[in-house]
């Protein structure tokens, strides 16, 4: 550490967003690089592992070194070996070729630059991404983590530790809004193409079904509203009648929206907790921080919202959760590995339903 200042590497590959960030003293980003894959799996209509690996592979070294530049620029000095102090890299959940790409990358630079290392949790990561633009946030508080692969309600306890409220017991919230798009012909990423049409549309001209569960439970269910929404264009098109697409869009927006709004707040009611934070790819969608805002302002709930471009995968969110991770654990060994389907739900753990995400 040089003059007070922390730096953090951060290391993201466990989708299809190549991304390495720079960040000082856990909080502030002074490079946040992210090469994306979408134009290429695009043409797939989702993510193709096998690609998604080797892209990473071909991107990587590029990626590190642009990140490494721009930091430079900032801080107006090199960052080399001797003024990093800190490797943090995505070890799961994700495609696990994907992963090991990341990891694998992280350990020869800790190895080489005889830095230590930390495998970061990548919900965590998620979950982070919230202290980069708050910098006063700190926990405990209520978290919605809505991603591509995640539904979740954390009572997140501190840096490190996590209890599961509520998760989805089918599909996540993205996975539902890309599966849509998909049926609606909308393409790949679905979230934000549903979300630009959905604002020509109007959301009560198809209203579907909301699926709460248990009215005074947690977890999600999306795929009932999924098949709700195909059910819906198979009848349009069989009837041969117009299929009125942004009125669909906004009408299944609407729904999901809903439902992780409502048990969002309602868990931050039932549990005493002011303080509601989201996290997460859908976290970018406007319409859900709207409602978010105005559901939050009439219960009188502090809501904390990333940046919409840092709610989606990035390498800043990485460094950030490992920071904290570092400071209470200490670093991992070069034995570190990816993991695939990296534990995030109570049913994983033995100890009652406390999750560590950072140490899982
Ligand atoms: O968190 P993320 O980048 O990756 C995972 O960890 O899964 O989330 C990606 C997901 C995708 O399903 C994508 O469609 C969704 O987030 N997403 C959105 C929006 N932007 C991204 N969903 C709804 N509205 C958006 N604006
Ligand atoms: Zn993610």
């Amino acid at each position: 550490m040089i003059d007070g200042n922390f730096l953090t590497l951060g290391i993201e590959t466990s989708c299809d967003e190549t991304a390495v960030a720079v960040v000082r003293n856990g909080r502030e980003v002074l490079s946040n690089v992210i090469s994306s894959q979408i134009p290429i799996h695009t043409r797939y209509g989702g993510v193709v592992p096998e690609i998604a690996s080797r892209r990473h592979l071909e991107a990587i070294n590029a990626v590190f070194e642009q990140a490494v530049r721009e930091a430079e620029q900032k801080l107006g000095r090199k960052v080399t070996r001797d003024t990093l102090d800190l490797i943090a890299v995505t070890k799961g959940p994700g495609l696990i070729g994907a992963l090991v790409i990341g990891v694998a990358f992280a350990k020869a630079l800790a190895w080489a630059w005889d830095l230590p290392l930390v495998g970061v949790n990548h919900m965590y990561g998620h979950m982070s991404s919230n202290f980069i633009r708050y910098p006063n946030l700190k926990p405990p508080f209520l978290c919605l983590v809505v991603s591509g692969g995640h539904t979740n309600l954390l009572f997140v306890e501190d840096y490190t530790r996590a209890r599961v409220i509520g998760k989805t017991r089918d599909d996540a919230a993205g996975e539902a809004f890309d599966k849509v798009a998909r049926v609606l012909g909308l393409g790949y990423p679905g979230g934000p193409k549903i979300n630009r049409l959905a604002e020509q549309g109007d959301p009560t001209r198809v209203p579907f079904k909301r699926v709460y569960l248990e009215r005074d439970g947690y977890d999600f269910s999306f795929s009932g509203m999924k098949t709700a929404v195909l059910n819906y264009v198979n009848h349009a098109v069989q009837t041969k009648e117009p299929l009125p697409i942004a009125d669909v869009a906004a009408g299944f927006q609407e729904a999901v929206v809903d439902v992780l709004t409502e048990k969002a707040v309602r868990a931050a009611e039932t549990l005493g907790e002011k303080r509601l934070v989201l996290a997460g790819g859908v976290g970018a969608n406007t319409r859900l921080r709207i409602r978010l805002r105005e559901r939050a302002e009439e219960k009188g709930l502090s809501l904390y919202m990333p940046d919409p471009a840092l709610c989606t995968d990035n390498g800043a969110m990485i460094a950030v959760a490992g920071y904290y991770q570092y400071q209470k654990k200490g670093g991992d060994s070069l034995t570190l590995d990816a993991v695939a389907d990296l534990p995030y739900g109570p049913e994983e753990e033995s100890d009652d339903d406390l999750i560590r995400l950072s140490t899982l």
